[in-house]
This record gives C-alpha cells, sequence and structure tokens, in this order.
C-alpha cells in the first residue's frame, strides 16, 4: 500500500546513493594513503534528461563516471539502474546492464580503435549482443551513420581518415547502437575546436530528443552545458557543492564555488555582471584533505566555523548544497 507509484519510480533512469570510489596509493617509500576520489554522492537522473556534472579538473567526474558505466566498482554507496540495485546483481544481470548504459569518451582517437574500419567499430556490438544477421547489421550502421551525420559510404574508413568531430560521431554511433537508456558522456566535446563544440552538443540534444536517451554529460565548463542540461550537478572535491534544476542554479548561484565557476565562465555571464569571485588557488591534494569545508583554503566567504566544521549538504532555496554561508552569500555583491 505505501509502495511508490509506478510512474514515479520509472521516471529515474539512474540514482546514485552516497556513492564513493576510494584509492590506496602509495604516499612514500613506507606510507601508504587513501584518496577519496568520490566521497559519497547522491543524484537521480530523469528519464530522457540531462544531468550535468561540472567542476574543476581533479574534482572526480571521470571517477564517478567509471562508477556509473560499471567499468569500476564503487567502494561504498548504492547504484541503481533502471530500479535495479547494481551491488546485488548476478553476473549476466550487469552484463545486461552494461549495455543499457554507454558512455563517450573525451578523445575519440585513443577510444577508438585504430585499425578498425567505422563498420567493425560499430558492427561488434551488434554481433556480440544481438542475433542481427550481417545484411541486417549492415543496415543498422547505415542507418545510424546517418543520424548521426555521416555517410554510409564512409563506412570502410578508418579513423584516421576523418576529422576530430567526425571521429567523435563515430564514437557517439557507436555508444547509441545498441538504444542504450543512459549515455554517459565524459567531457565528449573538450577535445575538439570550439567552432565543432556546437554541432556535436547538438547532435547530442538531436538523438535525445529522437531516442529519449537520459544523459550524465560531464564538462569542467558551465558555458559547454548550459544549453544541454536540465539538471546541473557541481562538485568540488569528491563531493557535491550544489545540485538542482539548471534554471536555479544559473539564475542564482548560492554555492561560492559555484558562482566562482561561473565567474570564471564569462559568456553566461553577460547580463549578471555583480558576481565576481575569483577562484583562487588549485584544489588541495586528496591525500592531505583540509578539514572543515574541503574549498575553505580557496574560500572569500570562509569564517572560522568553515575550518573546523564540514558543511552538510542541505536544502536552501529549491537546490541542494553544502555550505555554511549559502543564504548570506547569494544576496552579496563581491
Ligand atoms: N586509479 C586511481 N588511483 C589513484 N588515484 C586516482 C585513480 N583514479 C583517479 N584518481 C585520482 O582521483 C582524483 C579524481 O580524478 P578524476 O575522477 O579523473 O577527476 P576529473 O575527471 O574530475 O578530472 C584525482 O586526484 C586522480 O588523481
Ligand atoms: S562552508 Fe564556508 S568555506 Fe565552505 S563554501 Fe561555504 S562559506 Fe566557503
Ligand atoms: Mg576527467
Amino acid at each position: 500500500m505505501n509502495a511508490v507509484p509506478k510512474e514515479m519510480s520509472q521516471d529515474i533512469v539512474l540514482a546514485a546513493d552516497n556513492l564513493a570510489r576510494h584509492y590506496s596509493v602509495k604516499k612514500s617509500m613506507f606510507e601508504q594513503g587513501t584518496v577519496k576520489a568520490l566521497n559519497g554522492v547522491s543524484f537521480e537522473l530523469k528519464r530522457g534528461r540531462t544531468l550535468a556534472v561540472v567542476g574543476e579538473s581533479g574534482c572526480g567526474k571521470s571517477t564517478l563516471a567509471r562508477q556509473l558505466t560499471m567499468i569500476e566498482a564503487p567502494t561504498s554507496g548504492r547504484l541503481l539502474i533502471e530500479g535495479e540495485d547494481v551491488a546485488g546483481a548476478k553476473k549476466a544481470k550487469i552484463a545486461e546492464l552494461r549495455q543499457r548504459v554507454q558512455m563517450v569518451f573525451q578523445n575519440p582517437f585513443a577510444s577508438l580503435n585504430p585499425r578498425k574500419t567505422v563498420e567493425q567499430t560499430l558492427g561488434e556490438p551488434l554481433a556480440i549482443n544481438t542475433s542481427m544477421t550481417s545484411t541486417q547489421r549492415a543496415e543498422r550502421i547505415a542507418q545510424m551513420m546517418r543520424t548521426v551525420g555521416l555517410r554510409p559510404e564512409h563506412a570502410s574508413r578508418y579513423p584516421h581518415m576523418f576529422s576530430g568531430g567526425q571521429r567523435q560521431r563515430v564514437a557517439i554511433a557507436r555508444a547509441m547502437i545498441l538504444d542504450p537508456q543512459i549515455v554517459v558522456a565524459d567531457e565528449p566535446v573538450s577535445a575538439l575546436d570550439v567552432s565543432i563544440q556546437a554541432q556535436i552538443l547538438n547532435l547530442f540534444m538531436d538523438l535525445q530528443q529522437q531516442f529519449g536517451t537520459s544523459y550524465v554529460f560531464i564538462s569542467h565548463n558551465l558555458s559547454v552545458v548550459e544549453h544541454i542540461a536540465d539538471d546541473v550537478m557541481v562538485m568540488y572535491f569528491g563531493g557535491v557543492a550544489e545540485l538542482g534544476d539548471k534554471r536555479t542554479i544559473y539564475a542564482k548561484p548560492r554555492h561560492p564555488y559555484t558562482r566562482a565557476l561561473m565567474s570564471a565562465t564569462p559568456a553566461i555571464f553577460e547580463e549578471d555582471r555583480r558576481i565576481k569571485i575569483k577562484l583562487q588557488g588549485e584544489m588541495p591534494s586528496l591525500l592531505n584533505p583540509p578539514s572543515g569545508c574541503t574549498f575553505h583554503q580557496r574560500c572569500p566567504y570562509a569564517i572560522d566555523r568553515c575550518q573546523t566544521e564540514e558543511p552538510k549538504l542541505r536544502v536552501v532555496d529549491g537546490r541542494q548544497l553544502s555550505c555554511h554561508r549559502a543564504e548570506e552569500v547569494s544576496e552579496d555583491e563581491v
């Protein structure tokens, strides 16, 4: 009787609950240390929508991507795909779930096998996972190539014969060919010329419209995700700084780190010149985490409390964030 209504539970295609991934590393000859690359992250991805994950290099975005695509198992926390708990799933189930979550990487030259033609690259998942005949596979490959804006007559070409943008189209076609529910794209336009970035972003949006695919779209650049995102998760030091609806966050960022990231991205700040926080210094070493708020050494708003007390994630003004001073910060003109 208390069950969640089916429509509601079906609306969430992927959920992470306190997901963490720690790595054991050598600190020195004699000392072992722990890198908490991902340190307890929770969010939900709605069906057919895009969650953008944003943050500086080293904040744990790719580590998160590897957990979501089941390339690695998390140290702790839960990952639910279509309501299925990945941790408890049997091998066969995991294999099936892996098909439903595909990945697009930053560098299509590294992620595509240079010795395979497009036809081989796209045909392989079909041969392994479907009972299609070779004629059906060839048809599907041609159709997929057209869908991503490539010419089917180029199916026998190798990756080096394409431009960077076209190579990324091949990688996107490979991710989409089994009609996955979820695509995790890890900085998919960062390696491309600025002039090509918009084309690839448009392609992602077109594909989502056509196939209803849900995206986790990772970028270090807030302006890149401004159009594609429905929700935004700003990450810092392996945790969530701010998470919520895109419009809410872009209209009035309330975490000092989000504001600093936005200040560093002039294109999206044409109308709002008030917000100017300089992102000072660098992210501290994960091997020596700061006490209290992990952002306190760089934060212009830091007070004594920030050095000792870790801010818990809480809801302020319609979004989640982790900052003791969120209420004061956003009314302020810096
Ligand atoms: N296999 C690993 N072993 C040790 N440290 C790792 C490993 N993978 C990632 N890290 C560390 O975790 C942190 C987060 O890395 P990453 O997830 O790649 O960040 P991002 O993608 O946001 O740049 C970095 O400090 C990185 O060095
Ligand atoms: S908790 Fe303190 S140091 Fe951390 S972001 Fe908020 S004001 Fe800055
Ligand atoms: Mg990365």
